[in-house]
């Protein structure tokens, strides 16, 4: 099964309605445990990335994702910009030229750009990050591929590890970023990069269709 380039460029179309939608959702979660940023970073970053998609369209999947990836990196500022800006541009570095992605190439997306935030961030499992998510959902993928799922059922799969990830982020003290100066208060609250995590796997998983 394939992923198109069209539905690729659906995904971050897909991505800029939803973080304008939830803007003010991820800002409250953000207004909890952080400094109540995180839905405006996300909808400025995705809102540049929609106005640059024309200018992508006739680029390889490989050279979308890095653009992407730059443009958030320069419109997005906090720890959320560079870390979902290194994201991209490592997966678009590891797909360079491919005009679909296949198993192996979504498996490729996913391991560089979680490889590109702990880079950024070196988060470690139960930090209280957006790694909660990511970490579980790639395993999820790749337990999937390996026992022979294809595309769509192995985007189910990391959807939802990614749903259970971003649920127990909740009860766990931040060790990480500005909620880690909370202490013991930031337990009890959903991790605002987390959420915003989840959602953008399942709008991978909905780009796909079926
Ligand atoms: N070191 C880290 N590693 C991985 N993820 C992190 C790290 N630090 C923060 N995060 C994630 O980033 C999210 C915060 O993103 P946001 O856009 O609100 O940036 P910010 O913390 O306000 O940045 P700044 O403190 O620089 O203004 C957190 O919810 C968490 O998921
Ligand atoms: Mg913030």
């Amino acid at each position: 099964m394939q992923m198109t380039k069209a539905q690729v460029l659906a995904w971050l179309k897909a991505l800029a309605a939803e973080y304008k939608a939830r803007k003010e959702y991820l800002t409250e979660l953000d207004a909890a445990i952080g400094d109540a940023d995180h839905g405006i970073n996300m909808d400025r970053g995705f809102g540049k990335v929609l106005e640059k998609l024309p200018a992508m369209e006739a680029k390889d999947v490989g050279a979308i994702l890095k653009d992407t990836g730059m443009t958030l990196l320069s419109s997005v500022g906090g720890a959320s910009g560079p870390l979902y800006g290194t994201f991209f541009m490592k997966a678009g570095m590891a797909l360079a030229g491919k005009e679909e992605l296949d198993e192996a190439a979504v498996k490729t997306l996913l391991e560089t750009g979680v490889e590109g935030i702990v880079s950024r961030g070196r988060p470690v499992l139960e930090d209280k990050t957006m790694y909660d998510v990511w970490k579980p959902a790639v395993d999820a993928y790749n337990s999937a591929v390996d026992g022979g799922a294809q595309l769509d059922a192995a985007l189910d799969a990391a959807v939802a590890a990614a749903e259970k990830g971003v649920e127990a982020t909740i009860p766990l003290q931040a060790r990480k970023g500005r909620a880690s100066y909370l202490g013991e208060r930031s337990i009890g609250h959903k991790d605002p990069g987390a959420a915003s995590s989840h959602m953008m796997l399942v709008a991978l998983r909905q780009s796909l269709g079926g």
